[in-house]
C-alpha cells in the first residue's frame, strides 16, 4: 500500500490455527474506553482473528501514569509511557486513540497517520475542532481514519450517515446526545427534583465528570452535532457555529408547566438544512409528550435523522460507558483490519465537512434568524393591567400569544408566576421584546425562555 511502511514481523501471534501475519494495533490511552478495548482485544483474541483472517495483535498501550493499578488480564510489558513506542513503530499499522482532549491527543494522530498507520479514534473533541485536517491528512496518506464512538457511544450513526444511508440529502438532525443531561432532566422531571440535587446523583451513579461543565453547558454535544451535521449536510459546521445554551437554569417548575402545556423539556442537539441554509443549536426546549424524542429517558441517547429517500430515522441506545463505546471503536478496528491489504487500497473515510463529496454551498444561519414558538416565565406583580402591558410590548415585535397560565401567586409580596407561550416568532424580536419586557416596573424577574420544537 503507498504510503504504508513495510510490515516485517508476524507481531507476536499465539494463535497457531489462524494463517497470516498478526496485525499489531497500538493503543494511546488505557482508561474507561481504552480498558475496554485493551480487554476486548485480549479475551476475544482467537474470535477476533477468525474474523478478520488473520490475528490482531495488542502491540502497546499508553498511558500517563505507568505506576497506576490496571486490570490484571493487561500484561504490564505492553504498557509505556513513551508514545514514540508505538507511533514510531513500523510493525503498528493500527493506532487506536482514547486518550481524550484536544493536546497531546491531536499530534498523535497526525503523527500515526503521516506515519501511514490506520486510525480510530473516540474523540470528539479533536474530531469537531480538526476533523476535516484530520481526514485529508488520511486521505493523502492513503489510511483510514474512522470515528464510530465519537458520537453516541454505541449508537451507530456515524457510520450510516457515511455508509447506508449516504443516497440521503438530509434535511435534519434531531438528537438528545448528552446521556450526563438527559439523566439530570429525566429526574428533575419525574421526581421534581432541583438541578442541583439531580447533577449531585449523576455524579454519585458515575453519569457525570467532578467537572461537570461540558455537559450541562452543552459543550460536548455541540462537538458531536458538529461532527453529526458535517457527515450530514457535506459542509463544515463548526463548534462556534452551533447556538448553545445550557440546562442549570432550569428549575422544577418549568417541568411542571410543561407537563401541562403537553410537554416535555430535553436538552436537543439540532441541525437543520432549509433553502441553502444550516442552522444547529444546543439548548434545553419543549418538545410534544407524544414526540419519540420525549420518550428518552435517563443516559439514554437518541439521534433521528431525515432524509430525501429513507424519510424519518430514530436511533436509539446508550450514548456512553465502557461497553457501549468500546463496542463502536472495535467496530471502526475491525472494519480496518478486515480489508488493511485488501487492493486497492482502503477507500478514503467521507470527511465531516471536507472534501469527499465536494463541500455544499450551504450557509450557516444565525440563531436570530430562528422562527419557533416560545415559552416564557415571568415573576410579575400580581395587580390588574400587568399582563396588557406585556402583551403590547411582544404584539410591537409581531409576537402573538398562544396561552397564558398563571398559578403560583405569594400573596405576602403580591407577585405571581405566569407562563406565556407564543405564536411561531422570530428569536430576534423575542429576545428584542424580553429587554422591553425586563424594563417594565411590574416585571421582577423573567426566569426562563425555552423554545418548544414541535
Ligand atoms: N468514557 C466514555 O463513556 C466515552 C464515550 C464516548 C467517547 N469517549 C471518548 O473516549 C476518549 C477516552 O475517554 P475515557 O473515558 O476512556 O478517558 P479516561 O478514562 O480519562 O482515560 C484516558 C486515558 O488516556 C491516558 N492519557 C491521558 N492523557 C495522556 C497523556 N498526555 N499521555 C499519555 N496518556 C494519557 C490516561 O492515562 P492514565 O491511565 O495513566 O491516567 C488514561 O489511560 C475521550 O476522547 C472521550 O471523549 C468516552
Amino acid at each position: 500500500m503507498a504510503g504504508q511502511p513495510e510490515h516485517k514481523t508476524p507481531g507476536g501471534s499465539e494463535s497457531p490455527e489462524i494463517p497470516g501475519d498478526a496485525i499489531n494495533v497500538g493503543l494511546l490511552g488505557l482508561g474507561v474506553v481504552g480498558g475496554g478495548v485493551a480487554a476486548t482485544l485480549l479475551e476475544q483474541r482467537d474470535a477476533i482473528a477468525a474474523r478478520v483472517g488473520r490475528p490482531v495483535n495488542l502491540k502497546k498501550a499508553l498511558v500517563r501514569d505507568a505506576a497506576r493499578a490496571r486490570d490484571a488480564a493487561i500484561p504490564t510489558d505492553l504498557i509505556t509511557t513513551n508514545p514514540e513506542e508505538i507511533l514510531a513503530d513500523g510493525d503498528i499499522r493500527l493506532v487506536v486513540e482514547v486518550i481524550g482532549g484536544v493536546s497531546p491527543a491531536t499530534q498523535y494522530l497526525k503523527d500515526a497517520l503521516a506515519g501511514g498507520k490506520h486510525v480510530v479514534t473516540a474523540n470528539k473533541e479533536v474530531m469537531a475542532k480538526h476533523g476535516p485536517e484530520l481526514l485529508s491528512l488520511a486521505r493523502q496518506n492513503r489510511v483510514n481514519l474512522l470515528f464510530e464512538a465519537s458520537v453516541g457511544g454505541g449508537i451507530p450513526i456515524v457510520g450510516c450517515l457515511m455508509k447506508e444511508l449516504q443516497a440521503n440529502q438530509f434535511r435534519s438532525i434531531r438528537s438528545i446526545i448528552n446521556g450526563t443531561t438527559n439523566y439530570i432532566l429525566t429526574r428533575m422531571a419525574n421526581d421534581h427534583t432541583d438541578f442541583h440535587q439531580a447533577l449531585a446523583e449523576a455524579q454519585e451513579q458515575g453519569y457525570a465528570e467532578a467537572d461537570p461543565a461540558n455537559d450541562i453547558e452543552g459543550i460536548d454535544a455541540v462537538y458531536k452535532l458538529s461532527i453529526l451535521a458535517g457527515l450530514a449536510f457535506h459542509h463544515r459546521v463548526a463548534p462556534e457555529d452551533i447556538y448553545r445554551q445550557g440546562i442549570a437554569h432550569l428549575q422544577p417548575q418549568d417541568f411542571r408547566y410543561a407537563s401541562e402545556l403537553g410537554y416535555a423539556i430535553k436538552s436537543l442537539a439540532i441541525a437543520t438544512l432549509e433553502n441553502e441554509d444550516i442552522q444547529a443549536r444546543v439548548y434545553p426546549a419543549l418538545i410534544p409528550l407524544g414526540d419519540m424524542l420525549a420518550k428518552v429517558d435517563g443516559v439514554y441517547n437518541a439521534v433521528e435523522v431525515e432524509g430525501g429517500l429513507c424519510g424519518r430515522v430514530l436511533f436509539h441506545g446508550r450514548g456512553a460507558g465502557r461497553g457501549p463505546t468500546t463496542s463502536a471503536v472495535v467496530g471502526d478496528l475491525l472494519e480496518i483490519a478486515a480489508k488493511l491489504d485488501s487492493e486497492p487500497a482502503p477507500a478514503p473515510s467521507a470527511a465531516p465537512g471536507a472534501a469527499s463529496p465536494p463541500e455544499r454551498p450551504w450557509r450557516i444561519k444565525s440563531i436570530d434568524d430562528l422562527e419557533c414558538k416560545y415559552f416564557l416565565r415571568l415573576n410579575i406583580a400580581d395587580r390588574p393591567g400587568v399582563l396588557a402591558q406585556i402583551a403590547r410590548i411582544l404584539g410591537e415585535q409581531n409576537i402573538s400569544i398562544a396561552s397564558v397560565l398563571q398559578k403560583d401567586t405569594n400573596p405576602a409580596a403580591q407577585t405571581a408566576e405566569i407562563v406565556i407561550t407564543t405564536h411561531p416568532a422570530r428569536e430576534s424580536s423575542v429576545q428584542k421584546s424580553l429587554e422591553l419586557v425586563a424594563n417594565l416596573e411590574v416585571v421582577q424577574e423573567i426566569s426562563s425562555l425555552l423554545r418548544i420544537e414541535e
